[in-house]
């Protein structure tokens, strides 16, 4: 079932039914028993290495001793039967995604991450990436008319239903905010990382990332195990000290707009401490609201 906005967007033609996803991706894909039920959408994001992003994010986790023994249960026994429905948020690079693996290895939700499914977008040369594309050189939000309807869509797929979710970088407007009360998604929890300013600029000029494994690095926080990695590492073209004054503007001038509907299941987290402290918090506050 196509939100009312998406389907507008597909007879203008702004997004196809395969928008998001790279046709060589597609054709490379198999189509198993097990993801022949998936949108287009989730495909491009598991076609690439799939096994190998599992194995080496789990061994990072445990190699950091974050991972708890009910890591290897199933999410249903983690989270008493219940589908976890998870919403984080910060500031660029507060480390949404650094936790987001952690979240996602523990608790088994789907993790919808707006910046990877537009990056994706973007790579393929979709409509929808090529109407992104711009925006996100420059720093700016996407239009919310581009983005709310695929979220949602999303939302309905049978995983998300089944595993639970974690949106990672939505929504980060009022409009996106009450796009998803208005459509009756609720989440149990509303993690918000909290990081000054100063340190986010370091942050973001020195990450890189793995297109392999698609693991989060720093050079000087995080750097990569080897040689080998380090020469395959990418830097986004959004991470230079000029783009992220402009994504800090968009990020404060909304950020407390959004705040203001989760005050109800809010958590603030002190993203400045190490990850796997960040992380126990977080998983914490799960914890107590999944119960
Ligand atoms: P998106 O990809 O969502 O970017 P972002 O929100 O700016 O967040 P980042 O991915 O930069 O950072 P992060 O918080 O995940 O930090 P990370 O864990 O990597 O969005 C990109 C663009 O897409 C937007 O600008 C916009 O154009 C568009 N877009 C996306 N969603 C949209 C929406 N809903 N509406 C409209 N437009 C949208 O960590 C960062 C670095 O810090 C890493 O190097 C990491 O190793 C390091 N690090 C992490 N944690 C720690 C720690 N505790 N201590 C030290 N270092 C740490």
């Amino acid at each position: 079932m196509k939100s009312p906005i998406t389907s507008l967007l597909l007879i203008l033609g702004i997004v196809s039914t395969n928008a998001f996803v790279p046709q060589s991706s597609l054709q490379k894909t198999s189509l198993t028993q097990s993801n022949k039920n998936l949108s287009p959408s989730t495909l491009i994001l598991e076609a690439s290495s799939a096994k190998a992003k599992k194995a080496s994010r789990s061994s990072w986790a445990e190699r950091r001793g974050i991972i708890s023994p009910y890591a290897s249960e199933s999410s249903n026994e983690v989270s008493g039967g219940k589908a976890p429905k998870l919403i984080i948020a910060g500031a660029p690079a507060s480390g949404k995604g650094t936790q987001c693996e952690l979240i996602k290895e523990k608790y088994g939700v789907v993790h919808l991450s707006t910046g990877d499914m537009l990056r994706a977008a973007v790579a393929a040369g979709t409509e929808v990436g090529k109407m992104a594309k711009d925006f996100m050189d420059a720093g700016k939000l996407v239009p919310d008319e581009v983005i709310i309807g695929v979220v949602k869509d999303r939302l309905e797929e049978s995983d998300c239903v089944e595993c639970g979710w974690l949106l990672d970088g939505f929504p980060r407007t009022p409009a996106q905010a009450e796009a998803l009360a208005s459509a009756g998604v609720t989440a149990d929890c509303f993690i918000f990382l909290n990081v000054p300013d100063e340190v986010l600029v370091e942050r973001v000029v020195g990450r890189r990332t793995d297109p392999e494994t698609g693991k989060i690095y720093h050079m000087t926080f995080s750097p990569p195990e080897d040689e080998e990695i380090l020469a395959r590492l990418e830097q986004r073209s959004d991470d230079t000290e000029e783009k992220v004054k402009v994504r800090l503007e968009q990020f404060h001038a909304n950020v407390e707009a959004v705040k203001g509907s989760y005050t109800d299941i809010a958590v603030e987290v002190d993203g400045t401490s190490k990850p796997e402290e960040v992380s126990q918090t977080i998983m914490r506050a799960i914890d107590s609201v999944l119960v």
